[in-house]
């Protein structure tokens, strides 16, 4: 930490608390775990909002507690049904984990998320940011956390002159979260700090008239709040072209579960993969399936083409009508566990990728498409 902030955390601190807090009493959105900090319930929003925007956070918490409203439920349920209420969320890994670590604490912690950090910190999923959420806002510990908003409104508060992802400055943050923390009230204090960065310290155009900490605000006083916090690196996006196709026969569509190890393991698809060099997206999917399924299959005619971001990749679907060439028999599955045959009403059942449910989506708009179940090529 450096000089200057030193001395602005010396005159700030003492005001910036309490009119944070007070702000949080008055403007705290009513989101569903808020209404008695459950502990089970801020476990799983804290989990679903990572990477998540809140509107669409909440609608998935409201569902997912309709099903399963305790560690122990989350244990009983099917993984494709967990996968299922996780569909269009992304990260699936945050799924998978929910129920091993929904499996320790029904086997360990009396069915109950935990209220011990170590013991948070050693379930899988969740890490220094997950444990300090729980214990300051479920079970009210003078834990301090920091995530993307609260880094945000610090490094403006106290003008931080480093990219926020940095080590250092995560240190430095958490340090000086804590030290700004109100012994008491800490769920108020660390839930206020994010609420004022998703709803006024906004990363594009915040709106300081309304904020209670502008007078404290460092980088207001510099005219420089829209460089603060400091940009990071650009993570690279790189493009991926991706054909793949939707293959039916006697008004079934053939779909496949992907290997637990694999992005979206545990997820259905239909085969496909990359466009390789010299191929156009026609002969990647055909190859795709015979490598995949060991299928002969020929296009009918491309569906659409899907443009679809994750992570750090930009990806085209090109997505085709297959047939198949002639008898198929049983696939022989290279990239994936099982296989099914599935009718179109069926494919609702099970949970898909972003791109796959995109796809899914428009088939059910497409002549095309009810024409080809009802007349098959083979039949
Ligand atoms: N983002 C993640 N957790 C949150 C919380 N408890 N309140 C507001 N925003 C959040």
């Amino acid at each position: 930490m450096n000089a200057a902030l030193h001395s602005n955390l010396a005159s700030s601190r003492e005001a910036f608390a309490p009119a944070l807090t007070r702000w949080f009493k008055h403007n705290a959105r009513p989101l569903p775990w808020r209404e008695n900090y459950d502990p089970y319930h801020v476990w799983i929003s804290e989990i679903m909002l990572q990477q998540t925007q809140m509107e669409r956070g909440v609608t998935y918490f409201q569902r997912w507690m309709s099903q399963l409203p305790c560690p122990r439920s989350v244990t009983q349920a099917k993984e494709d049904e967990v996968l299922k209420l996780w569909e269009g969320l992304g990260y699936y890994n945050r799924a998978r984990n929910l129920m091993r670590a929904a499996r320790v604490m029904v086997d360990r912690h009396e069915g109950r998320v935990p209220a011990d950090k170590a013991a948070l910190l050693a379930l899988p999923g969740i890490g220094p940011y997950t444990a300090a959420a729980i214990l300051s806002i479920a079970y009210e510990r003078d834990e301090p956390l920091v995530d993307g908003n609260v880094a945000r409104v610090l490094a403006r508060v106290f003008d931080l002159d480093a990219p926020v992802g940095e080590t250092a400055t995560q240190k430095a943050l958490w340090a000086l979260a804590g030290e700004l923390l109100p012994p008491g009230q800490a769920r108020d204090f660390n839930q206020g700090l994010m609420e004022l960065g998703a709803l006024v310290c906004k990363p594009l155009n915040p709106t300081c008239e309304t904020c209670p900490l502008a007078e404290l605000c460092e980088a207001r006083r510099l005219g420089i709040v829209q460089h603060r916090p400091v940009p990071g690196k650009k993570v690279d996006i790189t493009a991926l072209s991706i054909a793949t196709g939707v293959l039916i026969h006697q008004g079934r569509i053939f779909i496949q579960r992907r290997r637990d190890e694999d992005v979206w393991g545990g997820l259905w698809e239909f085969p496909g993969g990359g466009v390789e060099n010299g191929e156009t997206p026609e002969q990647a999917v055909v190859r795709e399936y015979a490598e995949e399924t060991g299928f002969a299959v020929t296009t009918l005619g491309p569906i659409r083409v899907i443009k679809h971001g994750y992570t750090r990749f930009r990806v085209t679907l090109h997505c085709f009508f297959l047939a198949p060439v002639n008898g198929l028999g049983t696939p022989a599955l290279t990239a994936a566990t099982e296989h099914k045959w599935a009718t179109f009403a069926e494919l609702d059942d099970h949970a898909f990728p972003a791109g796959h449910r995109k796809l899914i989506d428009s088939l059910a708009r497409d002549s095309r498409f009810a024409k080809l179940l009802g007349q098959d090529p083979l039949l």
